[in-house]
Protein backbone atom coordinates (compact mmCIF):
# COMPACT_ATOMS: atom_id res chain seq x y z
CA UNK A 1 0.00 0.00 0.00
CA UNK A 2 0.75 3.33 -0.72
CA UNK A 3 1.64 6.45 1.22
CA UNK A 4 -0.07 8.80 -0.94
CA UNK A 5 -2.97 6.18 -1.53
CA UNK A 6 -6.63 7.80 -0.95
CA UNK A 7 -8.40 7.09 2.74
CA UNK A 8 -11.88 6.04 1.55
CA UNK A 9 -14.88 7.26 3.88
CA UNK A 10 -18.34 7.17 3.42
CA UNK A 11 -22.05 6.95 5.03
CA UNK A 12 -25.73 6.65 3.93
CA UNK A 13 -25.23 10.20 2.91
CA UNK A 14 -23.55 13.51 3.64
CA UNK A 15 -23.77 12.69 7.64
CA UNK A 16 -20.06 11.15 7.81
CA UNK A 17 -18.76 14.57 6.81
CA UNK A 18 -19.21 15.25 10.65
CA UNK A 19 -16.68 12.16 10.91
CA UNK A 20 -14.11 13.68 7.84
CA UNK A 21 -13.82 17.16 10.13
CA UNK A 22 -12.55 15.88 12.81
CA UNK A 23 -10.50 13.59 11.32
CA UNK A 24 -8.66 16.64 8.78
CA UNK A 25 -7.69 18.39 11.85
CA UNK A 26 -5.35 16.27 12.40
CA UNK A 27 -4.73 14.03 9.20
CA UNK A 28 -4.80 17.48 6.73
CA UNK A 29 -2.03 16.05 4.55
CA UNK A 30 -4.15 12.95 3.35
CA UNK A 31 -6.03 11.86 -0.05
CA UNK A 32 -9.60 11.41 0.58
CA UNK A 33 -12.54 9.96 -1.16
CA UNK A 34 -15.56 10.46 0.51
CA UNK A 35 -18.51 8.40 -0.79
CA UNK A 36 -22.16 9.49 -0.01
CA UNK A 37 -24.55 6.23 -0.44
CA UNK A 38 -27.74 8.71 -0.96
CA UNK A 39 -29.43 6.32 -3.77
CA UNK A 40 -29.90 4.14 -0.49
CA UNK A 41 -30.55 6.11 1.89
CA UNK A 42 -31.43 5.48 5.24
CA UNK A 43 -29.03 2.66 6.48
CA UNK A 44 -31.63 3.00 9.44
CA UNK A 45 -34.26 0.84 9.00
CA UNK A 46 -32.64 -1.93 6.80
CA UNK A 47 -32.18 -5.12 7.48
CA UNK A 48 -28.68 -6.03 8.29
CA UNK A 49 -28.39 -8.30 4.96
CA UNK A 50 -29.55 -5.30 2.86
CA UNK A 51 -26.86 -2.70 4.87
CA UNK A 52 -23.59 -5.44 4.63
CA UNK A 53 -24.48 -5.76 0.69
CA UNK A 54 -24.47 -2.30 -0.01
CA UNK A 55 -21.04 -1.70 2.44
CA UNK A 56 -19.55 -4.42 0.32
CA UNK A 57 -20.39 -2.58 -2.72
CA UNK A 58 -18.83 0.42 -1.49
CA UNK A 59 -15.57 -1.37 -0.10
CA UNK A 60 -15.36 -2.85 -3.91
CA UNK A 61 -15.82 0.69 -5.72
CA UNK A 62 -12.79 2.15 -2.70
CA UNK A 63 -10.65 -1.20 -3.56
CA UNK A 64 -10.30 -0.29 -7.07
CA UNK A 65 -9.51 3.24 -5.94
CA UNK A 66 -6.90 2.15 -4.31
CA UNK A 67 -7.74 2.76 -0.85
CA UNK A 68 -4.95 2.63 1.89
CA UNK A 69 -7.64 2.38 4.78
CA UNK A 70 -11.08 2.45 4.61
CA UNK A 71 -13.18 4.44 7.50
CA UNK A 72 -17.03 3.46 7.76
CA UNK A 73 -18.32 7.01 8.78
CA UNK A 74 -21.84 5.43 9.50
CA UNK A 75 -22.58 4.34 12.97
CA UNK A 76 -25.84 1.83 11.49
CA UNK A 77 -23.14 0.39 8.90
CA UNK A 78 -20.53 -0.39 11.11
CA UNK A 79 -22.41 -2.06 13.55
CA UNK A 80 -24.32 -4.15 11.04
CA UNK A 81 -21.32 -4.63 8.44
CA UNK A 82 -17.46 -4.05 9.83
CA UNK A 83 -17.13 -7.71 11.37
CA UNK A 84 -18.17 -9.06 7.57
CA UNK A 85 -16.02 -6.50 6.44
CA UNK A 86 -12.88 -7.20 8.31
CA UNK A 87 -13.19 -11.72 7.46
CA UNK A 88 -14.13 -10.68 3.80
CA UNK A 89 -11.20 -7.97 2.84
CA UNK A 90 -8.52 -9.15 5.68
CA UNK A 91 -6.16 -6.97 3.76
CA UNK A 92 -7.56 -3.67 4.17
CA UNK A 93 -7.81 -1.74 8.03
CA UNK A 94 -10.79 -0.42 8.24
CA UNK A 95 -11.79 1.70 11.11
CA UNK A 96 -15.10 1.74 12.19
CA UNK A 97 -17.25 4.59 14.16
CA UNK A 98 -19.73 3.79 16.85
CA UNK A 99 -21.68 5.68 19.36
CA UNK A 100 -19.34 7.04 22.36
CA UNK A 101 -20.68 5.29 24.77
CA UNK A 102 -17.64 3.84 26.04
CA UNK A 103 -16.63 8.01 26.51
CA UNK A 104 -19.27 8.36 29.05
CA UNK A 105 -18.20 5.19 30.93
CA UNK A 106 -14.98 7.20 31.21
CA UNK A 107 -15.59 10.72 31.61
CA UNK A 108 -19.52 11.00 33.23
CA UNK A 109 -20.45 7.58 34.34
CA UNK A 110 -22.60 8.67 37.27
CA UNK A 111 -24.60 11.30 34.86
CA UNK A 112 -28.11 9.96 33.56
CA UNK A 113 -27.37 9.49 29.96
CA UNK A 114 -29.73 9.86 26.24
CA UNK A 115 -28.71 7.62 23.72
CA UNK A 116 -29.70 8.71 20.66
CA UNK A 117 -29.10 6.45 17.41
CA UNK A 118 -31.05 5.03 14.43
CA UNK A 119 -33.09 1.72 15.19
CA UNK A 120 -30.53 -0.18 13.24
CA UNK A 121 -27.95 1.00 15.66
CA UNK A 122 -29.63 0.49 18.56
CA UNK A 123 -30.76 -2.90 17.83
CA UNK A 124 -27.33 -4.80 16.84
CA UNK A 125 -26.21 -7.04 18.52
CA UNK A 126 -22.55 -5.05 18.22
CA UNK A 127 -24.13 -2.06 20.33
CA UNK A 128 -25.77 -4.21 22.82
CA UNK A 129 -22.43 -5.44 23.85
CA UNK A 130 -20.74 -1.81 24.35
CA UNK A 131 -24.41 -1.33 26.06
CA UNK A 132 -23.49 -4.26 28.65
CA UNK A 133 -20.32 -3.86 29.21
CA UNK A 134 -20.59 -0.06 29.84
CA UNK A 135 -23.82 0.34 31.91
CA UNK A 136 -24.39 3.20 34.06
CA UNK A 137 -27.77 1.75 34.81
CA UNK A 138 -28.85 5.72 33.90
CA UNK A 139 -29.24 5.35 30.45
CA UNK A 140 -32.15 6.03 28.12
CA UNK A 141 -32.13 4.45 24.77
CA UNK A 142 -33.63 6.54 21.90
CA UNK A 143 -34.39 5.08 18.26
CA UNK A 144 -34.57 8.30 16.33
CA UNK A 145 -36.29 6.87 13.29
CA UNK A 146 -36.84 9.32 10.52
CA UNK A 147 -33.90 11.76 12.22
CA UNK A 148 -31.07 11.25 9.85
CA UNK A 149 -33.27 11.17 6.55
CA UNK A 150 -34.71 15.18 8.16
CA UNK A 151 -31.14 16.08 8.47
CA UNK A 152 -29.99 14.57 5.36
CA UNK A 153 -33.12 16.62 3.38
CA UNK A 154 -31.68 19.67 5.63
CA UNK A 155 -35.41 21.07 6.22
CA UNK A 156 -34.77 22.86 9.69
CA UNK A 157 -38.42 23.40 10.80
CA UNK A 158 -39.12 19.25 10.24
CA UNK A 159 -35.79 18.85 12.18
CA UNK A 160 -36.88 20.89 14.99
CA UNK A 161 -40.53 19.57 14.84
CA UNK A 162 -39.04 16.37 14.96
CA UNK A 163 -37.40 16.46 17.99
CA UNK A 164 -39.99 18.62 19.72
CA UNK A 165 -42.20 15.38 19.64
CA UNK A 166 -39.55 13.25 20.42
CA UNK A 167 -36.73 14.44 22.96
CA UNK A 168 -38.77 17.10 24.94
CA UNK A 169 -39.36 14.46 27.80
CA UNK A 170 -35.89 14.10 28.46
CA UNK A 171 -35.30 17.55 29.71
CA UNK A 172 -33.95 17.81 32.56
CA UNK A 173 -33.78 14.18 32.59
CA UNK A 174 -30.36 13.47 31.30
CA UNK A 175 -26.77 15.50 31.67
CA UNK A 176 -25.09 12.97 28.52
CA UNK A 177 -26.19 13.17 25.21
CA UNK A 178 -24.50 10.23 22.90
CA UNK A 179 -24.96 11.35 19.51
CA UNK A 180 -24.82 7.68 18.07
CA UNK A 181 -25.19 8.81 14.48
CA UNK A 182 -22.78 10.59 12.60
CA UNK A 183 -25.94 13.37 11.15
CA UNK A 184 -26.85 14.02 14.30
CA UNK A 185 -23.67 16.45 15.27
CA UNK A 186 -24.92 18.67 12.43
CA UNK A 187 -28.08 19.41 14.94
CA UNK A 188 -26.68 19.54 18.29
CA UNK A 189 -27.34 23.24 18.36
CA UNK A 190 -31.12 21.68 17.60
CA UNK A 191 -31.10 19.07 20.26
CA UNK A 192 -29.72 21.77 23.06
CA UNK A 193 -32.39 24.34 22.22
CA UNK A 194 -34.58 21.51 23.98
CA UNK A 195 -32.39 20.14 26.34
CA UNK A 196 -30.47 22.87 27.86
CA UNK A 197 -26.85 22.38 29.04
CA UNK A 198 -26.05 18.93 28.68
CA UNK A 199 -22.59 17.36 27.71
CA UNK A 200 -22.71 16.07 24.13
CA UNK A 201 -20.94 12.30 23.69
CA UNK A 202 -19.36 12.01 19.65
CA UNK A 203 -17.25 8.84 18.54
CA UNK A 204 -15.45 11.29 15.73
CA UNK A 205 -12.53 13.04 17.62
CA UNK A 206 -11.36 9.11 19.41
CA UNK A 207 -11.83 7.86 15.58
CA UNK A 208 -9.53 10.43 13.93
CA UNK A 209 -6.75 9.74 16.56
CA UNK A 210 -7.10 5.69 15.94
CA UNK A 211 -7.05 6.44 12.15
CA UNK A 212 -3.74 8.39 12.78
CA UNK A 213 -1.89 6.06 15.30
CA UNK A 214 -3.06 3.43 12.50
CA UNK A 215 -0.97 5.22 9.64
CA UNK A 216 1.70 5.97 11.93
CA UNK A 217 2.20 2.26 13.06
CA UNK A 218 1.49 0.98 9.48
CA UNK A 219 3.96 3.94 7.81
CA UNK A 220 1.33 5.28 5.92
CA UNK A 221 1.34 8.62 6.69
CA UNK A 222 1.11 11.06 3.87
CA UNK A 223 3.71 14.07 3.82
CA UNK A 224 2.28 15.42 0.57
CA UNK A 225 -0.48 18.20 -0.48
CA UNK A 226 -3.90 16.52 0.77
CA UNK A 227 -7.20 16.70 -1.61
CA UNK A 228 -10.77 15.72 -0.90
CA UNK A 229 -13.04 14.09 -3.53
CA UNK A 230 -16.91 13.71 -3.00
CA UNK A 231 -19.07 10.98 -4.58
CA UNK A 232 -22.61 10.60 -4.58
CA UNK A 233 -24.32 7.33 -5.38
CA UNK A 234 -27.02 9.50 -6.72
CA UNK A 235 -24.42 11.82 -8.61
CA UNK A 236 -26.27 14.93 -6.99
CA UNK A 237 -24.87 18.25 -7.08
CA UNK A 238 -26.62 19.32 -4.15
CA UNK A 239 -25.33 17.27 -2.02
CA UNK A 240 -21.69 17.79 -2.93
CA UNK A 241 -21.53 21.95 -2.08
CA UNK A 242 -23.75 20.89 1.36
CA UNK A 243 -20.57 18.49 2.26
CA UNK A 244 -18.04 21.04 1.38
CA UNK A 245 -20.11 23.86 2.51
CA UNK A 246 -20.28 22.30 6.13
CA UNK A 247 -16.65 21.41 5.90
CA UNK A 248 -15.42 24.95 4.88
CA UNK A 249 -17.64 26.28 8.26
CA UNK A 250 -15.12 24.48 10.20
N1 LIG B 1 -25.38 8.39 9.54
C1 LIG B 1 -25.77 7.08 9.80
C2 LIG B 1 -25.41 6.56 11.16
O1 LIG B 1 -24.42 7.03 11.71
C3 LIG B 1 -27.04 6.50 9.27
C4 LIG B 1 -28.21 7.30 9.00
C5 LIG B 1 -29.23 6.50 8.20
O2 LIG B 1 -29.01 6.36 7.00
O3 LIG B 1 -30.20 6.00 8.77
O4 LIG B 1 -26.03 5.71 11.70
Amino acid sequence: MNKSGKIGIFDSGIGGVTVLREIIKILPNENYIYYSDSKNNPYGDKTDEEIQQLCDNIVQHFIKEKCKVIIIACNTASSKAVKLLREKYPQIPFVAIEPAYKMVHDYAYDKPTLVMATKGTIDSEKFNLLLKKYDNHKTYLLSCIGLADRIEQGNKEEIKKYLKEHISIYQGKVQNVVLGCTHYPLIQKEIQEILGQVQFFNGAPNLAKHLKDILKEKKLLNQGEGKIEFEDSQGLEQKKKRFFQILKEE
